[in-house]
């Protein structure tokens, strides 16, 4: 009730042109907030989570693992949870593809802040790749898309409070790319204190004193934010059917047509209304969620939700081999459905913080891929890694950077000059976290196409042209410098000590 209470406080701070967004945010936070009251204990029972069966294309096998099935219901259902995608690639391309392109909208998800790579504002206006930012690198590739089969695929991004007055003034500088862009605005919450639970502000500023008072919460909130923003029935109206749906840091999330094909021409007859695109875990991946099979549906599961005697079996490799990706094709007509019986179901996830006054706090949030279970007849594909190409430090940054990778039209593929297919494990030390301390300790990006391991530690850094091969250890202790000399080949070498040129 006191809650309650504080955020009708709060909505009397709100100038006229505010209060209706302002009332729609602070009621859609009053429910995420009683639900997450109300809900007690954990979200999953993990006896009910089974793995889900994958067609691995050899049909022999498929009917041993639906045999073992209850009903023929769940035979049909189960025998498609996840599919390989090469057996979506070999369905083919359909003969019209603008027709089907002019079905699709992307959206890219904008909410976040470079804070972990040391900068600030929109993490989507950091510098990737010759000088193109994440955003560059999208507007490219969908004019690619545009140009190419002669069609409109728009772009939207929905941006949070944080990141949408800086996106927007950069927007001009597209105005002409053949890429019509939208931008939506996602919730804005107030953050709690853990406490007393009572909201941190006092007023709808998000300045001064009230900073660190609000927060987006999460990329599951774009049902609802689409929804109001109206652009989802403004996209609908224009005859467009499914959305594709990605981290904007995702260099590997590209339009695919043969998904975009498979949806458009369902095998079965049968609207699929949510496809996941996954991908198969290697030892590196214990972050993401896995695709399970929960009471007959598909259910995205976090490592947050696992109870603590689990967590090892849900990282293993053997029992989950799959996680998401956050690549997601969503048909509009079933969001609008859904929306609008209130009947989109998201775990919440409750992420403490500490503000900088030393605060604890709580913030609900809620992520895009747990509402799959929502849908109708929704599916997996397992997709090849590379479509998850996210850049989430400076250690993927050099990668991505560096020759192993060639940019096309704003999509990065791996160099064919790289004999084997696998990404050097880079681990770049604290030194190198801001992008600017990174980017003056290279003086070019060392040629890293026999790469297989790199781990950098303190204070150091790399000359021109710098050639790195194998296994590269180099370690400056405490009060030491490294300055690897211009031209250096390193090959299966640990440096260490002091060495400055
Ligand atoms: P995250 O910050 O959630 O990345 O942002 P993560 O920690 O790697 O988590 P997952 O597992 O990928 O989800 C992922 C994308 O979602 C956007 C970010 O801008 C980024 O593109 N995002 C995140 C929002 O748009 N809004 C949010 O509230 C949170």
């Amino acid at each position: 009730l006191s809650v309650k209470k504080e955020l009708e406080k709060i909505l009397t701070t709100a100038p006229p042109h505010e209060f209706e967004h302002t009332k729609k945010d602070l009621d859609g936070f009053r429910k995420l907030f009683h639900r997450f009251l109300q809900e007690k204990g954990p979200s999953v029972d993990w006896g009910k989570i089974q793995r889900p069966p994958e067609d691995s294309g050899s049909p022999k096998k498929s009917e041993k693992r639906t045999r073992v099935a209850s009903s023929p219901l769940r035979i049909l259902r189960e025998s498609h949870a996840i599919q390989p995608y090469e057996k979506i690639k070999a369905r083919g391309l359909p003969d019209n593809i603008s027709s089907v392109l002019n079905k699709l909208v992307v959206v890219k998800l904008n909410g976040g802040l470079g804070t972990s790579m040391g900068c600030k504002g929109p993490k989507s206006l950091i510098g990737v790749r010759n000088e193109n930012t994440f955003l560059d690198l999208t507007v490219q590739q969908i004019e690619h898309l545009n140009k190419t089969y002669n069609t409109d695929v728009p772009l939207v991004l929905m941006n949070s409070f944080n990141t949408d007055e800086d996106t927007k003034k950069i927007l001009q500088k597209y105005n002409h790319c053949r890429v019509k862009i939208y931008t939506f605005n996602q919730s804005r919450y107030p953050r709690i204190n853990k406490e007393s639970l009572l909201p941190v502000a006092k007023n709808v500023s998000f300045s001064g004193e009230n900073t660190e008072a609000w927060y987006p919460p999460g990329h599951g909130d774009i049902y609802a934010s689409f929804y109001n923003s109206g652009l989802l029935d403004t996209f609908i109206g224009e005859g467009k059917e499914y959305i594709f749906v990605s981290n904007i840091d995702n260099l590997g999330a590209t339009v695919d047509l043969y998904i975009l094909n498979h949806l458009m021409n369902p095998p079965n007859g049968k609207p699929c209304e949510f496809v996941m695109e996954v991908t198969n875990k290697t030892r590196a991946d214990v972050k993401g969620g896995t695709l399970t099979q929960y009471e007959g549906k598909l259910r995205l599961v976090e490592i947050a939700q696992v109870p603590k005697a689990h967590v090892d079996e849900f990282k293993s490799v053997s029992k989950f081999k799959i996680f998401n990706t956050n690549n997601l094709w969503i048909s509009l007509a079933a969001v609008k459905r859904l929306q609008e019986q209130n009947a989109i179901d998201m775990e919440i996830i409750v992420n403490p913080k500490t503000l900088d006054g030393g605060l604890n706090v709580i913030q609900l949030e809620t992520a895009v891929g747990a509402a799959i279970k929502s849908f109708e007849n929704s599916l997996g594909i397992n997709v090849p890694r590379s479509r998850f190409l996210p850049v989430k430090t400076t250690s993927d940054l050099l990668l991505v950077m560096s020759n192993l990778y060639s940019l096309n039209a704003g999509s990065l593929t791996m160099s064919e000059k790289r004999e084997f297919p696998t990404v050097p494990l880079v681990k770049l030390g604290s030194s190198f976290t801001k992008v600017q301390d990174y980017l003056r300790r290279f003086e070019s990006i060392p040629d890293m196409l026999e790469l297989d391991h790199l781990t950098v530690s303190g204070d150091v850094t790399f000359g021109k042209n710098v050639s790195l091969k194998g296994t590269v250890i180099i370690i400056a202790n405490h009060g030491d410098r490294i300055d690897i000399p211009p031209g250096a080949v390193l090959e299966n070498k640990i440096v260490s000590g002091n060495l400055r040129i």
